[in-house]
């Protein structure tokens, strides 16, 4: 059923055939997006599909039923319900959703089933992207499993140790570029098109398709309520859009009745979308030299800038910046006191429900979602650094004994950073 869509220029309305390998408009370089024709569509077929994933949802999925997926089982998280950070910030309803929990350890698993299934019908001779390392992790993998070569570019000295290690086992040709991500970003573009590669970055509209299905399972999740606000992390700005339009599909065809309020959190040292937000604009002014500790969000020219402005105006949502040590605090709390271990960008999720709820933009009565996109293993270096070195003890009862009882037992409700 959902072969019948159509890819489409965001900007000027220009429609592209589904065999063409395009990213941005070829006429005014704007977004695409692929669009369906929701009259056509059941959603019974969307409510009552069996199955768990992101091939749950292929009923809105831009493939014909026989196609056959590149997969590693990516979807299906879990929504945890957090009554004691809930109390923390003074709401009552409040779930995190922890797509760190994806098989290689980030959301980029569902946008790469769908992207990489589709080179695979584009008989492309091999798949690129440059990433802060996720999605040269995610890219890695499904390369593998689909037996493509994979070529990966990322700046040097600024990807998390875990996902260099997984682009390096996996067998990607990894590049350490001597530049930011926005650099490797313009440098893998030129190739892709250059040498025919097929580029996996967030860009490439097929990959957003996998990750609306964040919104497919929230709603689901809620019994197919939707929640007031959606707060997440923003990088490139592919997530938050994808997401948006996820959840406007389900009102589309009449299964949730609204959409949350879109609410984009970046680092402090990086949010040409909080400041266009700021001033009313629909696209950035990118910052040359983004920095911050969540390195996985460290980009000042987001490609998706514009789509995501767009899911956060008509959504009335927000977007807000979060120093480091917040990021840090956040990830320290969330770790502790709820027991689900995220990397740093993730934990500005938490941090900008922190400091939504301090201004008094997020109501005491809000269901909100905070979403968690990628796994504390990915960062173990940073982990390390910002918690307490282990004691060191001779192999001695006594002397491990003498340091218990010099601890304070903390009760969790008692946490609290900054
Ligand atoms: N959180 C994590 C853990 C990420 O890896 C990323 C993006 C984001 C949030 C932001 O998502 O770009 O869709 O706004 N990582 C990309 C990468 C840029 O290369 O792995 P976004």
């Amino acid at each position: 059923m959902s072969e019948a869509y159509k890819l489409e220029c965001m900007r000027c309305g220009t429609r592209f055939s589904k065999d063409d390998i395009v990213y941005t408009c070829g006429k005014c370089d704007g977004l695409l997006d692929i669009k369906y024709d929701y009259s056509e569509m059941d959603a019974e077929r969307v409510v009552e599909a069996k199955g768990e994933g992101v091939w749950k949802y292929r009923a809105l999925l831009p493939f014909n039923e026989d196609t056959e997926p590149v997969t590693i089982g990516e979807g299906n998280t879990p929504l945890y319900r957090c009554d004691r950070l809930a109390r923390s910030v003074g709401i009552t309803n409040l779930w995190v959703k922890h797509e760190g929990l994806n098989p290689t350890g980030s959301f980029k698993d569902r946008g790469m089933t769908v992207g990489v299934t589709k080179a695979m019908e584009l008989n492309v001779k091999g798949v690129a992207c440059a990433s802060t390392g996720n999605t040269s992790a995610s890219l890695a993998i499904f390369a593998a499993r689909a037996g493509l070569p994979c070529y990966v570019l990322l700046p040097a000295g600024k990807v998390a140790l875990g996902k260099v290690a997984q682009a390096m086992m996996h067998g990607a040709k990894v590049f350490s570029l001597n530049g930011n991500f926005d650099d490797a970003l313009r440098v893998v573009r030129r190739l892709c098109d250059e040498e025919r590669l097929y580029l996996l970055n967030s860009v490439n509209p097929y990959r957003l398709e996998g990750q609306k299905t964040i919104a497919f399972e929230i709603a689901e999740q809620l019994n197919w309520e939707i929640p007031d606000r959606v707060i997440l992390p923003v990088g490139n700005a592919g997530n938050i859009s994808a997401i948006y339009k996820g959840f406007l599909e389900l009102k589309e065809l009449g299964i949730t009745n609204g959409v949350p309020m879109m609410t984009g959190i970046q680092a402090e040292g990086a949010q040409p979308v909080v400041h266009a937000f700021r001033h009313g604009r629909s696209d950035i002014i990118p910052e040359p030299h983004p920095e911050t500790i969540a390195s996985a969000i460290r980009i000042g020219n987001p490609v998706n800038a514009v789509k995501a402005l767009r899911a956060i105006y008509d959504s009335g949502g927000v977007a807000e910046s979060v120093t480091d040590d917040e990021i840090t605090d956040s990830q320290l709390l969330l770790a502790r006191l709820e027991g689900i271990g995220v990397e740093p960008a993730s934990a500005a999720s938490i941090a900008g429900l922190r400091k939504l709820c301090d201004m008094g933009v997020i109501e005491p009565d809000e269901r909100v979602v905070c979403i968690t996109t990628g796994h504390l293993l990915k960062d173990p270096e940073r982990a390390i650094a910002i918690c307490e070195p282990p004691y060191e003890v001779p192999a001695d009862v006594e002397a491990v004994r003498r340091i218990m009882h010099d601890m304070k037992g903390e009760r969790r409700e008692e946490l609290v950073y900054a």
